[in-house]
């Protein structure tokens, strides 16, 4: 049973009934005593369990660096896993991120080795008066304890559902998309009661550490000695003496072993991501022009939804959030005009559009969790795919909210949380990069971006044009790298599930 009042809110979803939100990336005093004590300030204020207050929620992440600027000790630090520890701007984790070139650590607004920060605050607000008070009564906090906010993001309030719509299908990511749809479900949450989709339902120990997760494995978890918790306040790092599926151990004491630093914790990314919605829009409207006529595109879809079908084929959904895969020739809302509708999620692309046809492989969603895509129906794939599931969780903000001087373009604020980021965040992301180098050959590049202008030039709906497109553009259409969204080879989507049973 999961701890719920022990786990900070963001777990339980994106926290819609609060419109309002900002993120504040923060430095520490480089003081520790004087870090510590501010800390200790803020830490009623930090919302856990399912029920938050109606009026604001704050959200605390701590990153490595802070980690060490609180004052704990290298041998607790260096048992946090790797991904963590060197964070995403290290060197060494550019080139599976594909965070390169225009996109490497050095060009970020913040975060990676030259613009490093300690923690980050979420703030979230019923209305822009309490977001915009609150946030200015951390932030003179934050400077009166020798701390510095170095950034902030602030994204586009959400609007209010019109009777019968959903919070998924209102929040419209900047390219227009309904953004939000596809979530795991995690066992033992409220949410898993009301709505225990089999397809999307993990385990706790997916998300969070200290629980089993769906392998009946304890996910990586920080810990420390026992003579660090003196007043037993955290639980035993060996589940055998504490909970878990075993009996407790009664003939050997616990007392000295080392404690579980990170139960009911778990890992957030958080990456700024900037969108080119302009070349995006001129893209979709370019190809469209090319692919009228062509054979691919079916008979029953309007003309005037030609560029809109050219984007839901980089996507796999419908601007309304519907799936290509369900709705091949018209987004659901068309169809059934001012009828309640909330996007579909329980569908298999494996086995209703094996091919590709409907959905291409190389579709943003199919891409980003293929289902059952490789062995389409299989209960086996779906449980081994569903080991790289993220909890999406950020939000879009404007030109203005991204605190971009220099660009001022909207974009996402990615977030999203999981129990091992390198088997989650990290293989999805990884996913949509790297694995079809090896078999697009004179198609595409290796540099080939999601929703970038490589990719989806090459082939955005996946029925292989024979005019090639050569080299038109250079930019992608969001920057801070994503999973690849246009290419279409079906092995790529295979690969890593394969990789993934052999282990
Ligand atoms: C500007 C950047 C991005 C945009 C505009 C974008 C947009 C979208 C949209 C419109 C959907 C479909 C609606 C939904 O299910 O919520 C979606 C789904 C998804 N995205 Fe993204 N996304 C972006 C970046 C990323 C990144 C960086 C990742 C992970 C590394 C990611 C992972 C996913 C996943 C896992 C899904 C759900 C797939 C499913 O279960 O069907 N996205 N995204």
């Amino acid at each position: 049973m999961i701890e719920t009042f022990e786990v900070q809110t963001l777990l339980y979803g994106g926290l819609s009934k609060h419109p309002y939100a900002r993120c504040l990336a923060i430095k520490f005093s480089d003081d520790p005593k004087q870090a510590c004590a501010w800390l200790e300030s803020i830490e009623d204020q930090i919302t856990f369990g399912d029920q938050p207050p109606a009026d604001k929620v704050l959200i605390f992440a701590l990153t490595a660096d802070g980690l060490k600027r609180l004052g704990l000790p290298s041998d607790v630090g260096d048992s946090f896993p790797t991904a963590f520890r060197l964070g995403m701007g290290s060197p060494g984790r550019a080139n599976l991120l594909a965070d390169t070139g225009d996109d490497k650590a050095g060009t970020w607004l913040w975060g990676g080795p030259e613009k490093a920060i300690d923690a980050t605050l979420l703030l979230y607000a019923d209305s822009q008066t309490t977001l915009v008070s609150y946030a200015s009564e951390l932030s003179s906090g934050i400077d009166a304890a020798g701390g510095k906010v170095l950034h902030q993001v602030t994204p586009t309030p959400l609007p209010k559902p019109r009777p019968g719509e959903t919070a998924a299908q209102m929040v419209r990511e900047p390219f227009g998309f309904a953004d939000g749809i596809s979530q795991p479900i995690i066992k033992g949450t409220r949410r898993w009661m009301r709505q225990s989709d089999a397809i999307h339902a993990v385990e706790p120990g997916e998300f969070l550490l200290g629980y089993p997760d769906t392998r009946g494995f304890f996910p990586p978890s920080p810990q420390v000695p026992a003579a660090m918790d003196p007043d037993n306040l955290l639980p035993l790092a060996d589940p055998k003496h504490s909970r878990g599926a075993f009996q407790p151990d009664f003939a050997t004491s616990g007392a000295a072993a080392a404690r579980d630093l990170g139960r009911n914790g778990t890992f957030l990314v958080i990456r700024q991501l900037a969108q080119y919605v302009d070349d995006f829009n001129d893209y979709v409207d370019d190809a469209a022009k090319r692919y009228s006529g062509h054979p691919a595109v079916p008979d029953q879809l309007d003309p005037e939804l030609l560029p809109e079908w050219i984007g839901a084929k980089m996507v796999g959904r419908w601007k309304d959030g519907s799936s290509l895969v369900r709705y091949p020739h018209g987004p659901a809302t068309r169809k059934h005009e001012g009828a309640a509708f909330r996007p579909d999620n329980d569908f298999l692309p494996g086995a209703e559009d094996p091919l590709g046809e409907r959905c291409p492989f190389g579709a943003h969603i199919r891409r980003s969790n293929p289902r059952d895509s490789l062995a389409p129906g299989s209960k086996d794939e779906l449980s081994i795919v569903n080991r790289h599931r993220i909890l999406r969780v950020g939000r879009g903000f404007d030109a203005v909210g991204g605190s971009d001087p220099e660009e001022q373009k909207p974009g996402l604020l990615f977030m999203c949380l999981n129990a091992d980021i390198e088997r989650q965040f990290e293989f999805v992301q990884h996913l949509g990069h790297s694995l079809a180098v090896p078999r697009i050959g004179k198609r595409s590049r290796p540099d080939h971006r999601s929703w970038g202008r490589h990719g989806a030039a090459d082939d955005p709906i996946g029925a292989r044009p024979a005019e090639p497109d050569g080299d038109k553009g250079l930019r992608p259409y969001a920057r801070g790298s994503l999973p690849l969204h246009a290419e279409q080879e079906c092995d790529s989507v295979s690969r890593p599930d394969r990789e993934c049973s052999r282990r």
